[in-house]
């Protein structure tokens, strides 16, 4: 076994950790209680490479790995989540999706302006009628012989208001269940689409969350996903990805609430002693840094089997639900560690206890998480290779 990181898998870690305390920190506080969009930051993220990490060269992107993504996201998730839910989006739904499953021209229109962050893109599955329940696609997209014609409304969807591109997921023949299920290129200033007002959230406050209605929009044939049908598949294998991106999110919550926790328990004297040097407080960080390191090996591992060509759903779906547990139950720990000041937005942990919470519901609910886990058992498709000793290449 080697845990050891590769010189590019630490360039990568370092220049996000750079960019997330040197660039991102100073201002998140006020654009998380304005709501407000952080424009300036995702322009940099693009300049500085992290919204198409893992794009081929060809098509402008880093031509890097998972694990490198994995560890950037980590980065600048310990201080910014509304900045890491835009470029986990970006990176693993959005630019994944189109270049694993587009067609040669979808790759070549769409990809080099997402990779820079010109366009940003939205993932539109889930409805008001179905979250969860993500077969039960409302959304229509009638074939019309060389364009389709697209209606329906999508909530919840990150980068609503802001992103150029949207993938959304439509019925083209309801009789056909799931299998009648297509995913669409939909460009957002197409006439028919109309975005709705802007959520006002618990956490990741600055990422912009919205309803969006289309009616009645032409969407070209060349603009459908993959083959005809193939829009469900393509929804569950993206998210398989995405739910990485985001087990990667929720690891470096975790992380950022750890770091802040150790620093004021070494700072913060009580009772004559730093409060670190007291049990109470010096348990609670053994805690959170020994769940911390499982969820890591957890994250990474789900990494580097994607990076092997190896099936990851079930290891996705276990990292995404575990690391969620670990950020929502270490970030009230460390609120708790700083007392009263953990409860004021300058110490930045009730931020990273608020953000917590939507890494256990977006890109699969924990209890979706556990379907698709224990589906993977039922079907003997969920081995532990450490135990076993081998791996099988899928
Ligand atoms: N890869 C390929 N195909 C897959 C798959 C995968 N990982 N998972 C399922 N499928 C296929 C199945 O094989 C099946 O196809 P066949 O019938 O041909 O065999 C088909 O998909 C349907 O699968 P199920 O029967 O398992 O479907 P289900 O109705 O029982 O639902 C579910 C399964 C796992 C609950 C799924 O609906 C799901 O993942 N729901 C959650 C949706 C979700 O994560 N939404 C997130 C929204 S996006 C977001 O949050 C982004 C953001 O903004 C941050």
């Amino acid at each position: 076994m080697d845990f050891s990181l590769s010189e590019e898998h630490i360039a990568a870690k370092e220049a996000a950790r750079e960019f997330a305390q040197k660039d991102l920190k100073p201002g998140v506080i006020e654009r998380d209680s304005k709501m407000e969009y952080p424009a300036e930051q995702v322009r940099q993220m693009g300049e500085l490479g992290f919204l198409g990490m893992m794009v081929a060269p060809e098509y402008g992107g880093g031509g890097m790995d998972t694990m490198s993504y994995v560890l950037a996201m980590e980065e600048i998730s310990k201080v910014d989540n509304s900045c890491s839910v835009i470029m986990s989006v970006n990176n693993s739904l959005i630019c994944w999706g189109i270049e694993t499953f587009g067609s040669e021209e979808q790759k070549a229109k769409y990809l080099p302006r997402l990779v820079t962050g010109e366009w940003i893109g939205s993932f539109c599955l889930s409805e008001p009628e179905a979250g969860s329940d993500a077969t039960s696609q409302r959304t229509t997209a009638v074939d019309m012989g060389d364009h389709y014609l697209l209606s329906g409304t999508k909530n919840w969807i990150t980068n609503g208001g802001t992103s150029q591109l949207h993938i959304v997921m439509a019925q083209t023949e309801p009789e056909k269940g799931h299998h009648g299920i297509n995913a669409f290129l939909v460009e957002a200033d197409w006439e028919g689409v109309t975005v709705g007002a802007k959520e006002d959230k618990l956490g990741i406050r600055s990422s912009d969350t919205h309803t969006i209605m289309y009616s009645d929009v032409k969407v070209p044939k060349e603009n459908r996903i993959g083959e005809d049908g193939f829009g469900f598949k393509f929804a569950m294998k993206t998210l398989s990805g995405g739910r990485i991106g985001i087990a990667a999110q929720a690891l470096g919550i975790a992380g950022g609430a750890y770091e802040l926790a150790v620093a004021y328990a070494n700072e913060r004297e009580a009772f004559g002693k730093t409060i670190g040097k007291h049990q109470a407080v010096g348990f609670k960080l053994a805690s959170m840094a020994t769940e911390i390191e499982a969820a890591k090996m957890m994250v990474y591992r789900s990494a580097w089997l994607k990076d092997n060509h190896m099936d990851y759903d079930a290891a996705s779906s276990m990292a995404k639900l575990y690391a969620s547990e670990v950020a929502m139950r270490h970030t009230v720990e460390a609120v708790q560690v700083h007392g009263g000041y953990g409860f004021v937005k300058e110490y930045h942990v009730e931020r990273l206890m608020r953000d917590a919470k939507i890494t256990q519901i977006y890109e699969g609910t924990s209890e979706v998480q556990r379907i698709v886990i224990s589906r993977n058992i039922l079907k003997g498709q969920l081995y532990l290779p450490i135990l076993e000793g081998y791996m099988e290449k899928v």
